[in-house]
């Protein structure tokens, strides 16, 4: 049932408060003419057939299993039209969407990233030029938007990572230009029973189509967040602690990528919009190494280390000392000596202590190549000098030294092109400066290297960047010797790079 789930992403949308709130924002009318493109087991039309037994609904389910529950639910009713077929593919849906849309209302929760076989992906790639076509939520909603005439309201529950990813630029266009938002409410994934993504949040995104794009910029529309419990979707208006704002949708359309930049801050928003260099320009932002399976490769030093009692305990004798010597290091070593340092996650500020290594060996190396689990991503980085940054922050972003050592993937190393802006970017990525940037840019936990490549990047002028060095050398050494720095020296580095971003 599991692998079935995976592959048509069946979860179905078991919360009243999620369908209620969802239900109500399409303000139906008796002659209104419904779309449900991602059917299931039938939630949201069970929900508008109790308000009207006679409402026109048109369900597309790509999966027999659902076809044959939605059937037995609804066949009974002669204006409910129940069709086995991929919405995404179906002629008769692209043939409306081209012709300007049919439907006055649209409701769904699509698939996300539900897996494409690479031969539909072509197909799809070809119907959605610009769209991200490995997420399936985007298609849903391009070809749903397109589905709408005029007027016509839809309302999805979808991840938020189109709020602000690269990838889904041209998706955020599409809707800014053709639609005006109504509102959006962000949540924890974990309010949506059975299913909690783990690396996003979830959206309920409500929007009008509009011909007109004059009129689609000009609009202004909702954002509410600060949910506590799923319940407070029932009654958004007469919940006062729910944190609600209103945005005008030219203004997210002029950001960056037509980013939503939804902070309080308004000096950081600006900083971001009028930055003329970002990491991602002065740095190689890059995931590391998955060895496939490290229970088998990975050793660590001490099992009192977190999360590392399962690992088996390395041999000190095994540990090889001198590895940068080695030529060919990426095709491995030969020999006993064969374990290497690995930077891991974990959010522990300037330097980590060493604990953790890699089996290195050459037959192991082949592995890590060719092992389909494996990542051998990014190898030109391995044994450089930058700094790694945790993918998940516990609180604030956090950054380490990488020192010539291997890092593991739940880490984006930052490699700076001119090697001496080093450790001006190790004590940036731990100031609550950056943490501003970061946190607006995606506010949630995750660092993915495609937000770390957006932050604004300035270069000081020589004496300072020369005094940030010395204060964060200081920093280091204290680590080094003492196992721990000194407080003041870290807030002085803060309150420079403040002023150089003239930001508090
Ligand atoms: C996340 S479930 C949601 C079901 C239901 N709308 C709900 O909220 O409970 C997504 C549904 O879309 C169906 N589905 C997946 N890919 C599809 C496609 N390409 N065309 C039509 N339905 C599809 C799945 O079989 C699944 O039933």
């Amino acid at each position: 049932m599991f692998q079935e789930a995976r592959k048509y992403q069946a979860f179905y949308t078991k919360s009243t408060p999620i369908v209620d709130y969802m239900v109500q924002n399409l303000s139906l009318k008796s002659d209104d003419r419904i779309l449900e493109p991602c059917g299931g087991d039938g939630v949201f039309v069970e929900s508008i057939i109790d308000k009207n037994e006679y409402a026109y609904v048109d369900i597309y389910e790509l999966n027999e299993k659902s076809i044959k529950i939605l059937n037995k639910k609804f066949s009974y009713l002669p204006n409910v039209r129940i069709k086995h077929s991929d919405t995404l593919l179906d002629e008769e849906l692209i043939f409306n969407s081209s012709f300007g849309g049919i439907y006055d209302k649209i409701i769904a929760n699509p698939p996300y990233g539900a897996w494409q076989d690479y031969e539909k992906r072509d197909v799809l790639k070809k119907l959605f030029p610009n769209i991200y076509t490995k997420e399936t939520y985007g298609l849903f909603l391009y070809r749903s938007i397109e589905l709408l005439r005029d007027k016509g309201l839809l309302t999805f529950i979808i991840p938020d990572t189109y709020l602000n990813l690269h990838m889904h630029k041209a998706l955020r266009k599409h809707i800014l230009k053709k639609t005006k938002i109504k509102e959006l409410a962000l949540f924890p994934s974990s309010f949506f029973p059975g299913v909690n993504f783990g690396y996003a949040n979830l959206s309920i995104i409500t929007l009008e189509k509009c011909f007109n794009q004059k009129e689609c910029l000009n609009n202004n529309f909702k954002i509410i967040n600060g949910f506590k419990n799923v319940e407070q979707l029932s009654d958004i208006n007469s919940e006062t602690d729910l944190n609600i704002k209103i945005y005008h949708q030219k203004d997210i359309y002029t950001n960056p990528d037509h980013a939503f930049l939804i902070s309080d801050n308004f000096e950081i928003i600006n900083a971001i919009n009028n930055s003329k260099l970002k990491i991602g320009e002065i740095a190689s932002c890059v995931t590391g190494f998955y060895s496939g399976d490290d229970k088998t490769f990975l050793q660590v030093s001490n099992t009192d280390l977190k999360n590392a009692k399962n690992y088996n305990i390395v041999n000190p004798n095994s540990i090889n000392r001198d590895y940068q010597n080695i030529s060919n290091l990426l095709d491995g070593i030969n020999g006993t000596k064969h374990f290497i340092p690995i930077v891991k996650g974990g959010n522990v500020k300037y330097l980590k202590s060493e604990g953790w290594f890699m089996n290195w060996s050459k037959e192991a190396v082949k592995h890590y190549k060719t092992d389909k689990k494996a990542r051998f991503q990014n190898p030109q980085f391995y044994f450089k000098f930058g700094i790694g940054v945790p993918m998940i922050s516990s609180s604030s972003i956090t950054a380490s030294l990488i020192e010539y050592k291997l890092f593991d993937q739940s880490i984006v190393g930052i490699f700076p092109k001119d090697e001496s802006l080093t450790y001006y970017l190790l004590a940036f990525f731990n100031s609550p400066t950056c943490n501003k940037f970061i946190r607006t840019i995606n506010p949630s936990a995750n660092n993915p290297a495609n937000y770390i490549k957006k932050i604004p990047f300035i270069i000081p002028e020589k004496h300072v960047l020369n005094l940030i060095n010395q204060k964060t050398s200081e920093i280091l050494n204290s680590i080094k010797q003492l196992g721990g720095y000194n407080d003041d020296t870290e807030r002085e580095i803060w309150s420079i790079i403040e002023e150089i971003y003239q930001i508090d």
